[in-house]
């Protein structure tokens, strides 16, 4: 079966199977952006089960981008935690893949106080609560870039194989590309060819910083929900601008990836999400279509069997990230390829202090994901 089949990058690194840990925040982190000792078992027991990469959860590469307690990777003091996480993530043998981001408009203003929330424009998110940011200076946008950069080549310093950008799910790098949070008129903003042209710059910064033989991955989503956003057409050409710039992958960060539809902004907080479009075909297979091999394609959402992560490559992914379902079950990959689907755990326990004990959960993280309900299964 493919999903057993070693990958090689353009880089030329390798993934011995077609697998990966998807990017999961774990909210559990130092106050100064260090992992801690629970982050990193809750990483090392997944990967011990053999997947073909972890990506990290998001670090952010500026302070004021922090929408989270998360890890950080925004100066030299971070390289000692980075080098533990990316050990950890190695628990296998797998690839290290740190991903990379800012909060822009949705960094939490509690983390790094209400008068530094910046973005690409003064527009709130649609989230409740959400604060108006104030308008980032051309030379901010370029301070910002410049970031991601550094961050990339600190992941490079502390053994990671390579970097992902979080160019989805609302964070700035989607911010930017997306009529509704950008409303520059300068270099940033406009027309759809600038709004373009933070992903590309940010992507272009973290090539140069990473050099051609470490993974630069790209994380999108494939189109906004909400009427007035980005259109599946208009991520189609930024993809085919970014597969110019030789990475060695394109993750598309859907909720089901048999339902094409990407998660809304406001969906996890059951806002209005007014629908305006379901594209006829798989983004997933549009997305392959036009990048034509030049970077490999990275799908998620929903995957929870071998005949899921099958599925999602016949739609044209050559690697599958997994979720949730690594959150309920440390051993997810482990019973995958024994063929003991059967006994995968369906969800989580109801004891709050077992699932944090049985499963390796930080407790903040376990606070974290029973927050919002429906998003993880119980038992
Ligand atoms: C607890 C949790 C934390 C997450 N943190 C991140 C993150 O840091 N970066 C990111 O790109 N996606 C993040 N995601 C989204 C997942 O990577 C994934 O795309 C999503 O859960 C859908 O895939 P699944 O159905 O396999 O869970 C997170 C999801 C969960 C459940």
């Amino acid at each position: 079966m493919v999903v057993w089949s070693i990958f090689r990058f353009n880089s030329g690194r390798e993934m011995a199977n077609r697998f990966a840990i998807a990017p999961l925040t774990t909210d559990s982190s130092n106050d100064d952006g260090t992992v801690t000792e629970n982050e990193l078992e809750f990483v090392r027991r997944r990967a011990a089960s053999g997947f073909g990469a972890t990506i990290s959860s998001a670090a952010y590469v500026e302070q004021d981008g922090r929408a989270w307690q998360g890890i950080g990777a925004t100066h030299d003091g971070h390289l000692s935690s980075l080098r533990r996480l990316a050990e950890a993530m190695r628990a296998a043998g797998g690839l290290a893949i740190l991903q990379i981001y800012d909060g822009g408009r949705i960094a939490k203003p509690e983390l790094i106080g209400e008068q530094c929330l910046r973005a690409p424009s003064a527009v709130a998110s649609l989230r409740p609560g959400a604060k108006t940011p104030r308008a980032m200076t051309a030379n901010e946008v370029g301070n910002l870039i410049a970031s991601f950069g550094e961050a990339a080549s600190r992941a490079r310093k502390a053994g990671f194989d390579g970097v992902e950008i979080h160019g989805a799910n609302h964070y700035a790098v989607h911010q930017f590309f997306s009529p509704r949070a950008n409303h520059r008129v300068d270099n940033w903003g406009g027309t759809l060819s600038k709004r373009m042209n933070f992903p590309l710059a940010v992507a272009q910064a973290v090539r140069d910083a990473l050099g051609p033989k470490s993974i630069a991955g790209f994380r999108i989503t494939p189109f906004e929900s909400e009427r007035g956003g980005y259109t599946l057409e208009d991520a189609k050409l930024l993809c085919s601008e970014l597969a110019k710039l030789d990475l060695d992958y394109i993750s598309v960060s859907l909720d089901d990836y048999r339902m094409s539809r990407p998660v809304s902004e406001t969906r996890v907080y059951d806002g209005p999400v007014e629908i305006s479009y379901t594209p006829a075909e798989s983004p997933i297979t549009e997305f392959a279509r036009v990048i034509a091999g030049r970077s490999a394609v990275m799908a998620s959402g929903g995957i929870k069997t071998c005949i899921d992560a099958e599925g999602a490559i016949k739609k044209g992914a050559d690697l599958v990230a997994i979720g949730r379902a690594v959150v309920v079950d440390p051993e997810w990959l482990s019973k995958v390829r024994s063929k003991s689907e059967a006994s995968i755990l369906a969800g989580l326990p109801k004891d709050e202090l077992e699932i944090a004990k049985a499963l390796s959960i930080p407790p903040r993280m376990v606070e974290y994901l029973l927050s919002r309900p429906g998003w993880i299964p119980r038992l």
